[in-house]
């Protein structure tokens, strides 16, 4: 099989591009240790083996062994403060000292004074919370409580989605390359296409995207007895933004036929849309909300579900049961994090950059025939490039060309769908940093287009 055919999803560690990568590391300390990962970890896509060792991390960048230093605009989306912020760093070091950790069945104050502050932040009556130690677990929560709410265990969800990597997660996401192997999953996931702006199979004007939202009834009429619709509220990978009409249209359609709608924004809540809740883009109100990632302050690996107080009904069992639940050092990070956004202002930052980011990006749109789609919000940007305008075939090859390019120049990033190259640096980013991504990316395009 092509490798360019597996770029299904991020970019993978056995292309050729990758090899020739991998050739030019001559430091030996890194060489020793990426060789003993690659020997001691067991392998697997887009993890072992590994593009490079990292020293140290700091503010929107990654340092490596051997000193080179890359600004991160992927950080696999926990570093919406950056790397170390220092309110982060010395409220988690202040409660490690007094209370590290606390076991189930007593409760403590940051845990309490969180889940306090995110009903108070969220609409309605969305103020239940229980919290795990990563998105993946409070998917698994969602649908759990889904099917004790609903009494069904069927739900709709969107083909390319991912949710998180477990057996459950896997079952509910749209993407092969996490289900191949994996049968049988969880039954009872019907997915259906995502609404996009670019290439989507029910037409991809504004207009069509009511479309999507139209066959989400259409699937919940036929098969009867749908319980939950889970999707992200923007698409992080390959940056899918719906329309207000569409989200608008979802929102409806959930309510009529009693389907709860859960919203996955592990990875893009928290500011990164320019709202704290990237739902609040769109003036709706999720039944669920997933959150992750850089709820732990991009230190503690911590997650919450938020819910409706009215779906407070499952005390005679367990929904989540984790270890580290009621975790005080992602409690005090979470608390941190969004203090932080807050009292920096740094959602209208991040709307402010959005513009910024838009208008550079559309010049490289201009000026380079291989972009053949720029769309984003706030710090979340994707560029799809393509062979052809009017065909919009996938310039695969070329995009992971220009990732490893970037890369040699300062900039890290990660590809998504194979071509989409995926912009999401840390939320307090300064302009100049800003524009130095920008230029090392021009320059990389030019090289390739
Ligand atoms: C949309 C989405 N949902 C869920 C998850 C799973 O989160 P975690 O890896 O913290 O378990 C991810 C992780 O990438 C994600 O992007």
């Amino acid at each position: 099989m092509e490798t360019t055919e597996l770029m299904v999803e991020g970019d993978v560690n056995f292309s050729e591009e990758r090899r020739k990568w991998d050739q030019q590391i001559i430091d030996p300390r890194t060489r020793q240790i990426l060789d003993d990962d690659a020997r001691y970890f067991l392998h697997q896509s887009m993890s072992s083996p590994c593009l490079e060792v990292l020293d140290s991390c700091k503010g929107s960048g990654i340092k490596t062994l051997s000193g080179n230093y890359l600004l991160d605009f992927h950080g696999n989306n926990v570093h919406q403060l950056g790397y170390g912020n220092d309110d982060v760093v010395s409220q988690i070091i202040e409660q490690m000292q007094l209370l590290p950790f606390s076991p189930r069945r007593y409760t403590n104050q940051p845990a309490v004074e969180l889940a306090k502050k995110l009903a108070e932040m969220l609409p309605g009556d969305v103020n239940r919370s229980l919290f795990a130690p990563g998105g993946t677990s409070v998917i698994g929560m969602a649908l759990k409580l889904a099917r004790v709410v609903t009494k069904k265990h069927k739900i709709v969800s969107l083909w390319d989605s991912f949710h998180g990597a477990s057996l459950d997660a896997i079952s509910a996401g749209g993407e092969l390359v996490f289900k191949k192997y994996m049968g049988p999953i969880m039954p009872g996931v019907i997915c259906i296409p995502p609404p996009t702006t670019y290439w989507g199979i029910f037409g991809d004007t504004e207009a069509d995207q009511l479309n999507y939202a139209d066959y989400l009834e259409y699937v919940i009429e036929k098969e009867g007895d749908i319980g939950a619709f889970l999707a992200e509220t923007v698409r992080n990978t390959d940056v899918q933004i719906p329309t207000r009409a569409y989200w608008k249209r979802v929102r409806e359609i959930c309510t009529k036929h009693k389907v709860l709608l859960i919203l996955d924004e592990i990875p893009i809540a928290l500011g990164r849309t320019g709202k704290m809740f990237a739902f609040e883009n769109y003036e709706i109100e999720p039944d669920i909300l997933c959150l992750g990632k850089g709820l732990g302050g991009g230190i503690i690996p911590f997650a919450a579900m938020v819910t409706r107080d009215r779906f407070n009904v499952a005390d005679d069992i367990s929904l989540g049961h984790y270890t580290h639940e009621k975790s005080p050092l992602g409690s005090v990070a979470a608390l941190a994090t969004i203090n932080y956004i807050e009292k920096e202002n740094l959602l209208q930052k991040v709307v402010d950059d959005g513009l910024w980011m838009k208008e550079e990006l559309n010049k490289l749109k201009e000026q380079f025939q291989i972009i053949g789609d720029v769309r984003g919000l706030g710090l979340l940007w994707g560029i799809e490039l393509v062979k052809d305008r009017k065909t919009k075939k996938k310039a695969k090859k070329k995009a992971e060309q220009i990732m490893y390019e970037c890369m040699h120049h300062g900039l890290s990033f990660k590809v998504s769908q194979g071509n989409v190259l995926q912009l999401s640096p840390a939320l307090t980013i300064n302009r100049e940093d800003l524009q130095r991504a920008i230029s090392i990316l021009a320059a990389a395009l030019a090289k390739y287009s």
